[in-house]
């Protein structure tokens, strides 16, 4: 029987758009739900977006959208990111279903029953003017340690310090900027301490559940005295009502790990499985494996086991941490261009050649993961294009040309060789079933090695002349060898494994197992297939180029203490040079991915429509514009942005970080005029 395995990796949350960070994260899981299918375990991947919660709903009211709609957009985006680097999910659904208001109610009952909830007021920030109560992060004033201006309610980023929203002075809703008031409602809590033996249990008898890193600062907090965790928030908020507590919603991090479970029912529902075999299985042999980043452990460590102990689910058999994507060796930034989506990346990288480069650095450990742009063009120039592909192409085009495309005997003088490449494989196929990915594809890069070196040494070039059947044997070693490395390298590079599947046309897809069937004397190839091409270093550069515009920063792009300069001058005839026109807004839409930009059609009467991109979103809604006669810079050369081109501007103003205003004509006004 094969072990029926469910992987997740974290759920991505639907206010934002997938970046690098997020997609180490999806290939680590994808190579490992790979490799363990080609182990022949019966592997299912379940994936969603998790989509409530108050950053969300901000969000969605600032668009003048719905958090319904933004969520939808979200998932078509996210899910559209991710099949375009290969992630192999079974299901990306969302948390905003009726199978995780099923089972989170489903949960949540149980532990009602059990005496797991306790019911406790608690003293909150609340802002009259939006009628809300306010999380940390919608709360700034002054910190109450180092004095520091517009500190978050809940740590300051200028001395590091954390505190209680209640000790921040001056604090201010960064919703309108009202003053809040202390009120006290009614919480619902999880006392935590309840589960302590358990999660002693859980945390130590399995000696693969977690690294021993991830382990020890985890008993360390369970050591440090379990805290009640506080499961509800008070409405409006966007999630689902707790069941007989009418205004009251279930915080996000409540249900979004529940969409695990949510997303596996929606898939077992469509596809006629049993669901009860991973869920409700608590004794079974499934396996349940969680993906996630180190800054979520807490949460899939305590409070996640906790309940699904006390609900009677299945608890995770392991909970895989990985670190930190840096990009030369720095935080991502907006400003520097490093803080890449995984879209700006796709428009000018294959996805396999990250694929690779993150395989090559991960491992089990958390530690961070730098993609350095000029070791990223060299790994992969010097692993997958000279050795890997080069070992392949050289032999199947010259057996192809020169040997009638037909394989020999295997040389003794290359079974030492054969051996240990045979070895590795089995080797490389335990390695990812541990997350050792690094140490896997290093494997397939010596195999390729050793036999370039060999390949070279044995020059069949030459050989063939005087004996072309040890000719033939050379290559068909190597060629034996490269079937070894695409079965290594599969999980990760599953296109690569295909070409060469096809050309050397095997029998079967290549799996662990068959990997090292060595083809029949007489066997013969089909047509090379390119494997892999150098990597240009100048399509990183653009890469940062493309991050860096259409992006908003926070940083000054001067320096505060710079004099003020005016910029060169120039004649009133330049300024004629520009020409003006009323123009009619007839339609106006937020852009995906840039939250500073409008899209806009607008009509220029005669002159015809233009489409222009406009940096005034945070301070107009898209419905506020739409049939407003505005003054157009009608000649400006069309311009290619990131998020499409732009056929003019339309003339606003406005300080910098401050409203912008737009400026309005009389509807009277008839599009196309020239105006002054
Ligand atoms: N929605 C929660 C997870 C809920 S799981 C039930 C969340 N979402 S997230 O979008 O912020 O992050 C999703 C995953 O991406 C997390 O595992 C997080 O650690 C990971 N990463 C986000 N930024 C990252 C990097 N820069 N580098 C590596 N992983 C990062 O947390
Ligand atoms: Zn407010």
């Amino acid at each position: 029987m094969p072990n029926k395995v469910l992987v997740t990796a974290a759920l991505p949350y639907a206010n934002g758009s997938i970046h690098l960070g997020h997609m180490l994260e999806a290939i680590q899981t994808d190579i490992y739900v790979r490799a363990r299918k080609l182990t022949g375990d019966d592997v299912i991947f379940m994936w969603a977006d998790d989509t409530h919660g108050t950053p969300i709903q901000l969000r969605a009211r600032e668009e003048g959208i719905t958090p319904e709609q933004l969520v939808a957009r979200a998932h078509a985006e996210h899910m559209a990111d991710y099949r375009d680097f290969g992630i192999g999910f079974d299901i990306f659904y969302t948390t905003h279903s009726a199978e995780t208001e099923h089972h989170a109610g489903a949960i949540y009952r149980t532990m009602e029953a059990r005496g797991d909830i306790v019911v406790r007021d608690i003293e909150n920030l609340f802002c009259p003017q939006d009628q809300m109560f306010l999380p940390d992060r919608f709360v700034r004033g002054q910190c109450p340690r180092c004095k520091s201006e517009d500190q978050y309610g809940d740590s300051c980023e200028v001395c590091g310090s954390t505190y209680d929203p209640t000790e921040l002075e001056s604090p201010k809703c960064s919703i309108c900027g009202a003053t809040p008031v202390m009120e006290s409602s009614e919480h619902l809590f999880v006392p935590l301490s309840r589960h302590e033996s358990f999660l002693r249990e859980w945390l130590s008898s399995e000696r693969n559940r977690l690294e021993p890193a991830v382990r020890n600062y985890v008993m360390s907090w369970v050591e440090q005295g379990l805290r009640d965790w506080d499961i509800s928030r008070d409405g409006p908020y966007f999630g689902f009502n707790i069941p007989g507590h009418p205004g009251k919603y279930f915080y996000v991090w409540f249900d979004a790990p529940i969409g695990y479970i949510a997303a596996t029912q929606k898939w077992c529902d469509d596809n006629d499985v049993d669901f009860d075999q991973y869920w409700k299985n608590p004794r079974g042999n499934t396996e349940i494996v969680h993906v996630i980043g180190k800054d979520i452990v807490y949460f899939h460590c305590l409070f996640w086991p906790a309940m699904l102990h006390a609900a009677g689910y299945t608890t995770p058999s392991r909970v895989n941490v990985h670190g930190w994507v840096t990009v030369n060796g720095e935080k991502m930034s907006k400003s520097r261009g490093t803080y890449i989506l995984a879209r700006t990346y796709l428009d000018h990288v294959a996805p396999d050649y990250l694929r690779y480069y993150f395989a090559a650095k991960l491992d089990a450990s958390q530690n961070d993961i730098d993609l350095g742009m000029e070791d990223f063009a060299n790994r992969v120039n010097a692993d997958l294009v000279k050795k890997a592909a080069n070992l392949a192409s050289r032999c199947a085009k010259f057996v192809s040309s020169r040997l009638d495309g037909r394989l020999g005997p295997l040389p003794p003088d290359a079974d030492r060789l054969i051996e240990r490449a045979e070895d590795r494989l089995a080797e490389a196929a335990k390695l990812y079933q541990r997350f050792e990915f690094s140490r896997a594809t290093r494997l397939a890069m010596e195999i390729a090695e050793d036999f370039n070196q060999y390949l070279t040494e044995a020059a069949p070039w030459k050989a063939i002349k005087k004996d072309p059947e040890h000719a033939r044997a050379v290559c068909s070693a190597c060629l034996h060898a490269s079937k070894i490395v695409a079965a290594i390298l599969k999980p990760v590079l599953p296109e690569w494994a295909q070409k060469t599947e096809r050309f050397l046309d095997l029998p079967a897809p290549l799996d662990f197992a068959n990997g090292g069937d060595r083809l029949p004397e007489g066997h013969v190839i089909g047509a090379y297939e390119m494997l892999a091409q150098p990597l240009e270093g100048q399509l990183l550069d653009r890469i940062i180029e493309a991050s860096k515009q259409g992006l908003e920063t926070k940083e000054p792009t001067k320096p505060p203490y710079e004099v003020p300069e005016l910029a060169a001058e120039t004649r009133i005839e330049d300024f004629a040079k520009i020409d003006l026109r009323v123009g009619k807004v007839i339609e106006c839409k937020p852009v995906d991915g840039a939250d500073k930009l409008l899209s806009l059609r607008i009509d220029l009467g005669p002159l015809g429509q233009r489409h222009i991109l406009s940096g005034i979103a945070r301070s107009y809604a898209p419905d506020k514009l739409v049939g407003k006669h505005v003054a157009v810079y009608a000649n400006l050369k069309p311009r290619k942005m990131r998020f499409g081109v732009s056929e003019g501007m339309i003339l606003a103003a406005g300080e910098k970080n401050d409203a912008i205003t737009v400026v309005e004509l009389s509807p009277d006004s008839q599009p196309g005029d020239r105006i002054s």
